[in-house]
């Protein structure tokens, strides 16, 4: 596991560049993108590298980490909603090359299981970006999580509704109690994750991720048994580390 303590602009460009890098030598890449606020920045480069540079997403495809149970299609806060808005519509991806999971689904076990066989039917994700929640959890799998997870349904912990309240007008209740995620496993085969922290709230999640045992009680700490793992850290994330 590499670990990169710079300034949360610097970061960016950092997970940019690995994108770009990335674009450039194989077109046709398969990315892995996270909502949140962690990645937007990195979308905010990419965005700009697109109209600028002429950086191509045109032959890329995509595969969102997670989403909401039961959100209204037109809802502002469904994740397939806000990557479309941070980062899809800004670039030139082609239709239907952004594929999240169906948290709409009549059958979601069903939708769970169509999700993971469309990343292996794409080849598997090259780069996988990430954000970690407070409690340590990266998409959405919840302190508990078999590091051995496939996409499933999960319950969201009180902290994570809580973190997320802020997303929907800081009222909890709003916040959906249940989620589709990729699992521990479906991530973990993904040939590179890029994982940003940014902020005082993460340093103990940071401290767990980097310097704890690998245990479910921090489902990120499972990245360290990763062989290409990049963790992207500002100084008051990174305040907890040794
Ligand atoms: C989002 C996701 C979550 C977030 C995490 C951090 O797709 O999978 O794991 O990355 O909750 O959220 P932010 O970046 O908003 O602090």
């Amino acid at each position: 596991m590499e670990v990169v303590i710079a300034p949360g602009d610097q970061l960016a460009r950092i997970a940019a560049d690995a994108i770009e890098t990335l674009l450039r030598s194989q077109p046709d890449s398969v990315l892995g993108l996270a909502t949140g606020s962690s990645p937007l920045k990195v979308y905010d480069e990419l965005a700009r590298r697109h109209v600028e540079d002429g950086l191509g997403f045109g032959r890329a495809r995509a595969f969102m980490l997670d989403e909401y149970v039961g959100l209204a299609p037109g809802h502002p806060e469904r994740y397939r909603n806000v990557i479309e808005t941070e980062i899809a519509s800004r670039v030139d991806f082609a239709p239907d090359a952004v594929q999240g999971p169906d948290g709409n689904a009549g059958d979601l076990p069903a939708a769970c299981a169509a999700y993971e066989a469309a990343i292996v039917g794409a080849g598997g994700v090259d780069l996988q970006l990430l954000g970690i929640g407070t409690d340590g959890h990266i998409a959405f799998n919840e302190p508990g999580s078999s590091l051995a997870s496939r996409t499933r349904i999960k319950t969201l912990t009180q902290q994570t509704r809580e973190d997320n309240a802020r997303f929907f007008d800081d009222d909890i209740d709003r916040v959906p109690r249940h989620c589709l995620t990729q699992g521990l496993a479906t991530i973990m085969s993904a040939r590179h994750l890029v994982l940003l922290a940014t902020g005082k709230g993460k340093a103990e999640a940071v401290h767990q991720l980097v310097e704890g045992p690998v245990s479910a009680l921090w489902p990120a700490t499972i990245m360290q048994m990763h062989p290409h793992a990049t963790v992207l850290v500002d100084d008051a994330a990174a305040s907890r580390l040794q």
